[in-house]
């Protein structure tokens, strides 16, 4: 008892020594507002260059609202902790970052704190942009200082006690953000560093797909092992991919540039986004990012080719031939999957896709639920939602059969969880996918420098 009053004393004190020096090693000065610099002081191909690293950083995705001004913020994040607001990066002077110098601008992409010298919310993926170069960053700050000012106040963020104190976010910091600027890796190519460079710092790609700790962040022994974006799992884009056929370098690249493949189908949900932007990124990034990825996810199997899926899940079309599930697989899917239409029109067979091998179930009833959309501002649908036509014991019993009949993994089981919520929270993210009407430059990014 006294003994562990002891130990519990010392505890206390060095948890407050610790927090204090925390706040005094942490503590950051303000930095002198400017006048708004007039947009013509920046270098026309400098704001280009910003334009497209922007695209690569997707800001306006987490800074724009749907049908909202652009960069102009409001845009809800949820976190465990609860909701954080983006907050308006356009030169207005009042509301945004008109009075940010570009010193100001880069302390924030590098330690994710704002003008005033308040720590910001890691949401804001400063773990990743502490990377960025000074060159890289000046592009951003001239491309975002060109934007359209827009005056819209910040919204409060809705925060539990003690997540709500910006001071906890100083120890985060001390525990979780290492300031470092990418070193060259000698014994690779220059495309792979480049990648490399990409991927860890402003693409972000571990944002979504690293698992997180109890304190969100990035668990990065296990980096790109799985990890979860809005209401969608983000897969496993290591070794340990539940993709049926192994990613390389090209696929990679054609899927990253297009947002589908035939051997693996299209991108979704947050994915969509990611691969929306990328049409705005010179051709020479997203493939050195397809040669680094490629290498992350290691040397393909030999076993895992397309021929063999394909013949392995033709050879199973009878497991199973007179449950429900495959009575529902036969009237509602079929006909469209593997139908010899190619993708992204004609559905892929669903022994390529990871939907079905994946850990958990959460995209593939997503995708039951909503179908697959072309890009925004297109009509028709190019894969029926079922969330009307369906009741959830019938997904249920159809998400099981496509389980055992494509994938040679356990059942699930356990997911009605999942289904009631993946109804509920049927986000606008639902609506769309990357998958092109036309070429992938009709993916067109929201606005022009
Ligand atoms: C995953 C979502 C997300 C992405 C992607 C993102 N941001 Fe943010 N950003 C936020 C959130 C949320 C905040 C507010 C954090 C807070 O209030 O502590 C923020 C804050 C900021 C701030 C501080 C603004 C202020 O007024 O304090 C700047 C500057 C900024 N972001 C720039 C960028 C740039 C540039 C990019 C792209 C390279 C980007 N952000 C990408 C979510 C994001
Ligand atoms: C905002 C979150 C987010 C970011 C950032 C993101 N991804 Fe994804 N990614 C996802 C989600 C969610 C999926 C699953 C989508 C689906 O079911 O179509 C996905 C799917 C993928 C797939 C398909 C895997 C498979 O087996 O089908 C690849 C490859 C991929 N992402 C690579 C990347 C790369 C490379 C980057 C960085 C350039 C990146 N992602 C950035 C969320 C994200
Ligand atoms: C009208 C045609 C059509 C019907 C009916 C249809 N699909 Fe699709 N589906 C598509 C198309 C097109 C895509 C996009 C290309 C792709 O990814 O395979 C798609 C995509 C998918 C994907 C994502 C594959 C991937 O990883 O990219 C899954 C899973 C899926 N469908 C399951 C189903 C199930 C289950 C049913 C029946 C309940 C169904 N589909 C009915 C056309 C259809």
């Amino acid at each position: 008892m006294a003994r562990s009053g002891i130990i519990g004393g010392v505890v206390a004190a060095l948890v407050i020594a610790g927090a204090v020096l925390g706040v005094v090693l942490v503590w950051r000065p303000a930095i002198a507002a400017i006048d708004p610099p007039s947009p013509q002081s920046f270098a026309p191909e400098l704001v280009k260059r910003g334009r497209e690293l922007a695209a690569l950083g997707n800001c306006n995705d987490c800074h724009t609202v749907r049908g909202g001004k652009n960069f102009a913020g409001g845009l809800p994040v949820p976190t465990p902790f609860g909701t954080i607001f983006s907050t308006n990066i356009t030169p207005d002077a009042e509301t945004g970052i008109g009075r940010w110098s570009e010193g100001a601008f880069r302390r924030a992409m590098r330690l994710g704190v704002d003008r005033q010298g308040r720590h910001l919310y890691p949401t804001f993926p400063y773990d990743h942009f502490t990377n960025v170069t000074d060159e890289d960053d000046r592009a951003l700050y001239a491309y975002l200082m060109t934007r359209e000012p827009v005056v819209a106040a910040a919204r409060p963020n809705q925060l539990r006690f003690p997540f709500n104190q910006r001071v906890v976010i100083a120890g985060w910091k001390l525990l979780f953000l290492h300031r470092e600027t990418y070193h060259p890796d000698a014994t690779k190519s220059a495309e792979w560093n480049r990648g490399a460079y990409l991927v860890e710092g402003l693409a972000h790609c571990g944002a979504c797909h690293t698992p997180r700790n109890a304190l969100g962040a990035e668990r990065t022994k296990v980096a790109f092992s799985g990890g979860e974006a809005d209401d969608w799992s983000a897969y496993a884009i290591n070794t340990k991919s539940p993709a049926p056929v192994a990613w390389d370098a090209d696929a990679l690249d054609f899927y990253l540039r297009n947002g589908w493949h035939p051997d693996h189908g299209t991108a979704r949900g947050p994915m969509a986004q990611v691969v929306k932007n990328l049409a705005a990124v010179p051709a020479s990034d997203v493939h050195a990012i397809a040669v680094y990825m490629a290498d992350v996810f290691g040397v393909p199997h030999a076993a895992r080719d397309r021929a063999a899926v394909v013949a392995e899940a033709r050879s199973g079309v009878g497991r199973a031939p007179d449950s429900e599930g495959a009575a529902i697989f036969a009237a509602a899917c079929a006909s469209c999957h593997d139908s010899g239409r190619p993708p992204p029109y004609g559905g892929i067979n669903l022994a390529l896709s990871s939907a079905p091998s994946a850990p958990d179930p959460r995209n593939l009833v997503n995708i039951v639920l909503a179908g697959v959309r072309p890009v925004e501002g297109e009509r028709s649908p190019i894969m029926p939602g079922f969330a009307g036509t369906m009741n959830d014991q019938q997904i249920a019993v159809l998400v099981n059969y496509l389980r055992s009949r494509f994938t040679s993994q356990p059942p699930w089981g356990g997911f009605e969880k999942t289904i009631e919520e993946a109804r509920r929270t049927q986000t606008a993210y639902l609506t769309t996918s990357a998958a092109p009407t036309s070429a992938p430059a009709s993916a067109t990014q929201r606005d022009k420098p």
